[in-house]
This record gives structure tokens, sequence and C-alpha cells, in this order.
């Protein structure tokens, strides 16, 4: 479904990614996981076109992505769920979730049908639709950044450190609702720093380090790799 080719990104002199390549197959939870500064979200920019690439290719469904617009690749079916949620937080949910619909300029309708569809998967948002964002908890801000994101039906969708912050009890209750996104038929590239609930939920992982790929296997594999386990599992 996604195919990303030795892609390189820079920022400036120093780069940031040195010849990244994975895939991510339909109907797939696959993790990139990686301690601070590892090339994690800057992959994800890359992806949604927030970044442009100095080397290397990326497909999606077949189709070419590198250099094409943000608002194109939205389009074509990927959604972003951005590290540090950044919700509007002087909008309400249910103004978060609008703005989430408005690159496919539908009609009232099918954005309420969206919307419903959201708020049965995760009700804390229905209870809380006319409360302020930034009136909301971490893990419900979290909940509503993965719901604005699905406002644009992805077919694959991208989730940027979602447990950042949060309480354990909170990461589980999180985690199973990416499980239960992800059996509704959404495919998944979650990035994480943790690497243990990542690995508990992906069927596929890639470890980044220094912005390379140092390790690309199954996830039952790399929890059993003793680089992973003493490094990123505590040991
Ligand atoms: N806007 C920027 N300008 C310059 N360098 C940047 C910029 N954004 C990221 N970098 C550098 O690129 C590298 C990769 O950063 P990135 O944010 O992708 O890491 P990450 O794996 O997402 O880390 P974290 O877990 O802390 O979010 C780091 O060395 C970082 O300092
Ligand atoms: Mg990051």
């Amino acid at each position: 479904m996604l195919e990303v080719n030795g892609i390189e990104v820079r920022y400036g002199s120093i780069t940031a990614l040195h010849d990244v390549s994975f895939r991510v197959d339909e109907g797939e939870i696959v993790t990139l996981i990686g301690a601070n500064g590892a090339g994690k979200t800057t992959s994800l920019h890359a992806i949604s076109g927030l970044l442009p690439l100095s080397g290397g290719s990326m497909t999606f469904l077949g189709k070419k992505i590198n250099g094409r617009a943000p608002e194109d690749i939205v389009r074509a079916g990927i959604a972003h769920s951005p590290e540090g949620r950044r919700v509007f937080s002087g909008l309400t949910v249910q103004e978060n979730l609008e703005i989430g619909a408005t690159p496919w300029r539908r009609g009232r309708d099918s954005i309420s049908i969206d919307m419903e569809r959201v708020y049965d998967l995760f009700p804390r948002l229905a209870e809380r639709r006319t409360q302020l964002a930034w009136s909301m908890s971490g893990g419900e801000q979290q909940m509503l950044a993965v719901g604005r994101a699905l406002m644009g039906r992805p077919k694959l969708l991208l989730l940027d450190e979602p447990s950042l912050g949060l309480a354990p009890i909170i990461v589980e209750q999180l985690f199973d609702k990416i499980v239960s996104i992800n059996r509704l038929g959404v495919t998944i590239l979650l990035v994480e720093q943790n690497a243990a609930m990542a690995l508990s939920v992906a069927t596929r992982g890639y470890l980044l380090e220094n912005g390379r790929v140092i390790l690309a296997d199954t996830t039952e594999r790399l929890e059993n790799h003793e680089l992973v386990k003493q490094a990123y599992l505590g040991g």
C-alpha cells in the first residue's frame, strides 16, 4: 500500500533520514520505533508532503506521492495525527472534527455520518462535543486528534506518538482503540518511543537510529531481539 524507497531528508545541512526504506501493506499495523531524534516524525512529515525529499521515492497504492502537495496526499487517503496532538484549543470537539472533514468538501449529512462514527468509537468525545479542546485531559485530546484524522476517511492513518505524556492505563485504552480502528479497515503506521506498547499492537516494525533503519522484522522477532530488549524494552 505504502512503499518508502531509500528516502533522504535534510534540514539545511543536517541529514535527518539516510536511505530509509519501509513498507506498509493493506490491513496492517506497522510501527516505527526509535529514541528521541531518530527520525520518526521526519518520516511521517515526508509521507504527508510536509517535507521535501532530497533522495529516494515513495508510492501509495502504486502512485508516486513524493513531490505532491499535502492536500493531495490527504485526498489520496493518508491522514496524519501529529505529534503533540495539535488540536485547536479554542474550538469545541465538534468544531475540531469538522475541520478534519474539510479536505473533502462534503455536504453536512456526510460530515455528520462520519462524526457519529468517531463518536461511536470514542463515546467520551460524544459526551464532550460542545466542550473546548483546551479544557480536556491529555488522553481526551489525543482521542480528538485521532478522531479528527479519521474524519478524512483515510485508508492509511499515520499516528505520531499517541502515547506521549499519558498515564499507562490511558495508553492501554488508547491502543485498544487503535486496534479497533484497524479492524474497521484502516491501515496504520504507528510511530512510538513506547516500543513495548507499539510492538504489542503491530504486526511488523522498523527500528530507526540516527536517521537509519537498523532493524526490520516481525514484532515477535523484534521483541526478542537483544538490542531491542536492552535499549528499548528496559532490559
Ligand atoms: N525543523 C528542524 N530543523 C532542524 N533539524 C531538525 C528539525 N526537525 C528535526 N530535526 C532533526 O532531525 C532529526 C530527527 O528528528 P525527528 O523529529 O524526526 O525525530 P523523532 O524520532 O521524531 O524524535 P522524538 O521521539 O523526539 O519525537 C533530529 O536530529 C532533529 O534534531
Ligand atoms: Mg517525533
